[in-house]
């Protein structure tokens, strides 16, 4: 476990922030390099050319360590919904196939496919919320051999459910059917192996559990799409980008394994090394801490919260790092106005409060959250 990390962080003490699955506090050193960067457009006349691609292999390589896979494999993309669209472009779906989500899945992850399968002529197979929590299992279940794609997520983000991806991937395997995945509720606070999940394509935004800035993303594509078409025919992605003086010599070539689906302008001076900085700490703290240290955060709230009457799915079912807790009634209104009250940031929605903890929280944070929980109790 690690100790607290908020001294990294310019977050208030009086501030209980838990909100990491909406948008994380971006670390102080990666805002400094994201200055840094910034400030470098006050001078273009310095800007080399080869920044135009040092940056941006730094980023690619720095994000490969947490598929586990060769930096070739990742392209830089703005969000999750540009890395699902890239895999609707390129996975084949015919006439009577399906495709695979979970009810109530982010709707990046679900309009892509929608209108993919409206286009030919396929369905949406939508699997429904198990009884038990057990999203797994029902995944398992519904993937008969009509599924051409599954796209999940790790976890699914109202429920904090967690899938076993190690298993899911087999059964696609099983089955040929395509796995495309939005890791963005997951990345950063997971492990995660593309070679024991073997995804056809993997992406997660930066800006929650990768402690990003906003518009960046990380694009997992398995080798077997490198010869896939990307969503921009940009400049940069062609094989003599680097040759400033020849851009118009055309290029039918394109740049080397994932780089193709890059987005255009990608070597973000800005964000990329805010967005790098923040996975270097990441990888400093190792992941599997990052998970036990949220889960630890995560379990002192779930015990108190249940005898007040909410709950949430058990671990493992349960991602460690995301804690969505329920009542059978609404959540009374009240509970808004006390928690801003008392500088406490949650996701509540309907009849659930989303927790989510990083390794800048305490365990007075959870404490704070509980005792508003007991006011409305
Ligand atoms: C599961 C999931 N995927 C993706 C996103 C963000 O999507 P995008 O990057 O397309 O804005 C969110 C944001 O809440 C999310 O919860």
């Amino acid at each position: 476990m690690l100790a607290c990390q908020r001294h990294l962080f310019d977050i208030p003490d009086d501030v209980a922030y838990l909100n990491c699955a909406y948008m994380s506090p971006l670390l102080k050193s990666a805002l400094e390099a994201g200055t840094a960067g910034l400030v470098r457009k006050t001078h273009p006349w310095q800007l080399t050319a080869d920044q135009f691609f040092t940056g941006s292999e730094e980023f690619r390589a720095t994000a490969a360590q947490f598929f586990a896979c060769p930096t070739d494999c990742v392209a830089i993309v703005p969000s999750a919904s540009y890395g699902i669209e890239t895999a609707a472009r390129n996975l084949p779906v015919r006439k009577g196939q399906s495709i695979l989500v979970l009810d109530e899945q982010f709707p990046s992850n679900y309009y892509p496919w929608q209108r993919l399968a409206e286009k030919n002529g396929a369905t949406l197979k939508v699997v429904p919320w198990p009884n038990d929590e057990d999203w797994t299992t029902a995944i398992l279940n519904a993937l008969t051999p009509e599924v051409a794609i599954a796209a999940l997520p790790h976890v699914h983000w109202t429920s904090g459910g967690r899938l076993d991806l190690a298993r899911i991937g087999q059964a696609c395997r099983n089955l040929s059917a395509a796995l495309a995945l939005d890791l963005t509720q997951s990345l950063g606070a997971l492990p995660f192996d593309v070679s024991i999940v073997q995804p056809d394509f993997a992406v997660a935004a930066c800006y929650k559990w990768l402690l990003g800035p906003y518009s960046t993303g990380v694009l997992y594509v398995a080798p077997s799409w490198h010869n896939g078409s990307p969503l921009e025919e940009g400049w940069i992605q062609r094989a003599n980008s680097q040759d400033f003086s020849s851009l118009i010599l055309y290029c039918e070539e394109y740049d080397a394994g994932a780089r193709r689906f890059d987005m255009g302008e990608r070597s973000n001076f800005a964000l990329l090394p805010a967005a790098v900085r923040a996975m270097r700490q990441l990888l400093e703290w190792k992941i599997a801490e990052i998970s036990e240290t949220c889960g630890a955060l995560n379990r002192q709230l779930a015990g108190p919260a249940r005898e007040l009457g909410f709950h949430a799915p058990e671990e493992p079912l349960r991602a460690p790092h995301y804690l969505c807790l329920r009542t059978k009634a609404a959540i009374p209104r009240e509970l808004m106005q006390i928690l801003a009250r008392e500088n406490i940031f949650v996701s509540v929605r309907g009849s659930s409060i989303r927790v989510s903890p990083h390794v800048y929280n305490t365990s007075e944070d959870c404490d704070r959250l509980i005792a508003c929980l007991r006011q409305i109790a």
